[in-house]
């Protein structure tokens, strides 16, 4: 049996494949309890902090339903509101919330600062999305990729097209290898992870039999993957400024129908953690177009809109997803 019990939840490379293995498996477990209405509370009495230092519609709601649903309680401190990084320091407010709070969640910039907190919490800490990792994100791509294909996650390739220098591209990265996957990461080399992840990854790969690819090359990257997964060109917290050129940079890598078709696979599915940018049904989107053009966007509307599009799947399995690591790191 698996006790992840107090365990931080900071970057998926402090965990075992076995362990993310049971931690897709309850995440499973616990969404067909839901929809059967036998799911059974394990954290009545918590109380849980969440903490955003920038925006969230998914991973907020995914940690407020999930605790409500297990019986715990949480309080949302937002960007503004608290002494947080200001007035107090993160390692100060680590030891004041450990001593209200059973866990912690962290949305923000550097990795730097939901480490330090981890250290002195006292209490176990969740990544909520940091500058360089998107961990529970990638339990909710994998269990969206199980419920997709008949096969195991060892047998499932999927290319990451697009800015692979995020925390999606460090974090599909480490994940992929940790499960033996056959992972590409398809980017102009300015957009490539750093060395030491790349370096970390192929360490990884060793042991789990993971290949991973990471190329410029587009007709490599994607032919016969079972999944193309995409993410914003300018991610939260860098300049509007980037804009101009990323676009210049990232267009040849635009997911759009021509390139779903290059995959080979009839069967492919388009994947992306959203929020996504396909149309200019937003402020920022008519902002892009305006100046821009019509590609000025990571995936196009068809493709976004496509039966092969499971992108909701993967932004309910986030609550699931989030829901187990609760549970596990918890739970009674
Ligand atoms: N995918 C994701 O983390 O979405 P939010 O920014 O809405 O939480
Ligand atoms: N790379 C994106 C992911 C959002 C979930 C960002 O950091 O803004």
């Amino acid at each position: 049996a698996f006790n992840l019990k107090n365990r931080h939840f900071l970057t998926l490379r402090e965990f075992t494949p076995r362990e993310i293995s049971f931690l897709l498996k309850l995440s499973a477990d616990l969404k067909t309890a839901k929809y059967a209405g036998t799911e059974v509370p394990q954290l009545q009495g918590k109380d849980i902090a969440l903490i955003f230092e920038k925006n969230s519609t998914r991973t907020r709601v995914g940690f407020e339903v999930a605790a409500f649903d297990q019986g715990a309680r949480v309080t949302y401190l937002g960007p503004t509101g608290t002494h947080i990084g200001h007035k107090e320091s993160v390692k100060d407010t680590a030891r004041v919330l450990g001593r209200v709070y059973d866990a912690i969640e962290y949305r923000g910039f550097g990795q730097a600062v939901v480490e330090e907190l981890a250290q002195y919490a006292g209490v176990p800490v969740y990544n909520g999305l940091t500058n360089e990792f998107h961990p529970t994100q990638i339990l909710a791509d994998f269990l969206t990729m199980q419920e997709n294909v008949e096969k195991p996650l060892r047998d499932v390739a999927f290319v990451f097209i697009g800015d692979a220098a995020n925390n999606m591209g460090d974090s599909l990265l480490i994940g992929g290898a940790k499960m033996g996957m056959d992972v590409r990461l398809c980017a102009p080399k300015a957009c490539w992870p750093s060395e030491a992840i790349q370096k970390e990854a192929q360490t990884i790969a060793t042991g789990t039999g993971a290949r991973i690819m990471i190329t410029e090359d587009i007709d490599a990257a994607v032919k016969g993957v079972d999944f193309v997964y995409t993410d914003v060109w300018v991610s939260m917290g860098e300049p509007k400024e980037k804009w101009a050129e990323r676009i210049k940079l990232l267009q040849p890598y635009q997911v759009n129908a021509a390139l779903m078709e290059k995959t080979g696979n009839p069967r492919a599915r388009f994947m992306h953690c959203l929020p996504a940018f396909h149309n200019t049904e937003t402020t920022v989107g008519k902002e892009m177009q305006a100046e821009f053009g019509i590609d000025a966007m990571e995936v196009t509307d068809d493709v976004f809109e496509s039966p092969a599009s499971i992108v909701f799947d993967q932004a309910e399995n986030r609550m699931h997803t989030i829901k187990a690591v609760l549970v596990a790191t918890l739970g009674s």
